[in-house]
């Protein structure tokens, strides 16, 4: 199972919003096409979607074969633009742009166009495959937290497909798993698209972890009924005071877990951090079609014409946040301080 796969010049995505029911992939030959899986959720999930856009740039890069430099660079900035309006929640989209950008800056004026697609295209590449090594000191990290046999709640998808590789927050269940410290996983369902139902639960059932699937209003019931010991979630965007976007619910979950002393965990790389915002009421919210609530499995589920609120994501306060696992480690209270030494150690 791979959500994001480079080979001989084409972009291969699984199509996410067809599982479980198909797995069929998508070939991008260019990156409108690699631009639309992004906007669709055929491609889904922070750090996937910043390395499908990586790889979206040098497709994009390709197309202006033999440009002068100048004109290059331009048209390139102009691809990115259009890029970036995907979607505006999840950092890691516009940080893998910017990355991308980066490279072709720091080029002599006078470079061929050839020497900056390739340059893109093995930065594209480093992208993917730092994710993987990300992922797997996330999940040694973050599997330190379990020392005794314990059931965890997720929500919405945080796993291999949400990545290039192991997953953030499943990627440490995948590894406390291995360790005999987690006897199993409750999965919100996460209306109205179902990543955890479609995605999360058919991920772990592919590694033989038991997983039992609810739908978001028992959550509570299920933490009352001492059934979870531990929350853990992925991140989309993480202020620098530790406020955490996430998949809408992610909030709720968190009060609940307050509500009922149970610690809640976030698992994102650093890419995910905005070093450059304050709080969590500066990261942008995307708000996706009506269709989405009032439709479920292609069958309309509400009246015609209902007024529909459809936020994609929430921000979770800081103080609810028991730690914040990173690839460097362990983030706690006060996170003013931990993210401004991740910050640095990241230079
Ligand atoms: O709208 P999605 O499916 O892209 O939202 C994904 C999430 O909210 C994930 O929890 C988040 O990106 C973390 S993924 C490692």
């Amino acid at each position: 199972m791979r959500s994001v796969v480079w080979s001989n010049n084409c972009l291969t995505l699984l199509n996410q919003t067809l599982l479980p029911n198909k797995v069929e992939y998508i070939e991008c030959n260019d990156w409108q096409r690699a631009a639309e899986a992004i906007r669709r959720l055929e491609v889904r999930g922070a750090p996937a979607i910043g390395a499908a856009a990586a790889f979206a740039l040098v497709l994009g890069a390709r197309e202006l074969t033999g440009l002068e430099f100048c004109k290059f660079k331009h048209k390139l900035a102009a691809t990115a633009e259009a890029l970036r309006q995907t979607r505006p929640t999840a950092i890691n989209l516009f940080w893998a742009i910017d990355r991308m950008l980066g490279v072709v800056n720091r080029l002599p004026p006078n470079t061929a166009a050839d020497t900056a697609i390739a340059a893109l295209e093995q930065e594209a590449i480093a992208i993917a495959q730092e994710d993987r090594t990300v992922n797997e000191k996330m999940a040694a990290h973050g599997a330190g937290l379990f020392t005794t046999p314990t059931t965890v709640l997720t929500h919405c998808n945080a796993g291999a497909l949400a990545t290039v590789a192991l997953g953030t927050a499943l990627g440490v269940i995948r590894k406390a798993w291995s360790q005999g410290n987690i006897t199993g996983v409750f999965a919100d369902e996460t209306r109205p698209l179902l990543q955890g139902a479609r995605l999360t639960a058919w991920e772990l059932m592919q590694d033989g972890i038991p997983v039992t699937l609810i739908t978001d209003n028992m959550a509570g019931w299920v933490m009352k009924n001492k059934m979870v010991q531990a929350v853990l979630v992925g991140a989309d965007r993480i202020a620098l005071n530790g406020d955490v976007a996430n998949k809408i619910g992610t909030y709720s979950v968190a009060i609940l877990a307050k509500e009922h002393g149970i610690p809640f965990y976030v698992a994102a790389p650093v890419s995910t951090f905005d070093f450059t915002i304050n709080s969590g009421t500066d990261i942008p919210i995307e708000e996706r079609c009506a269709t989405e609530v009032t439709s479920l499995g292609g069958n309309c589920v509400a009246p015609a014409g209902v007024q529909v609120f459809n936020p994609a994501f929430d921000v979770t306060p800081h103080t609810l946040i028991s730690a914040i696992i990173t690839e460097y480690g362990l983030l706690q209270a006060p996170y003013q301080e931990s993210i401004k030494q991740l910050a640095a150690l990241r230079k």
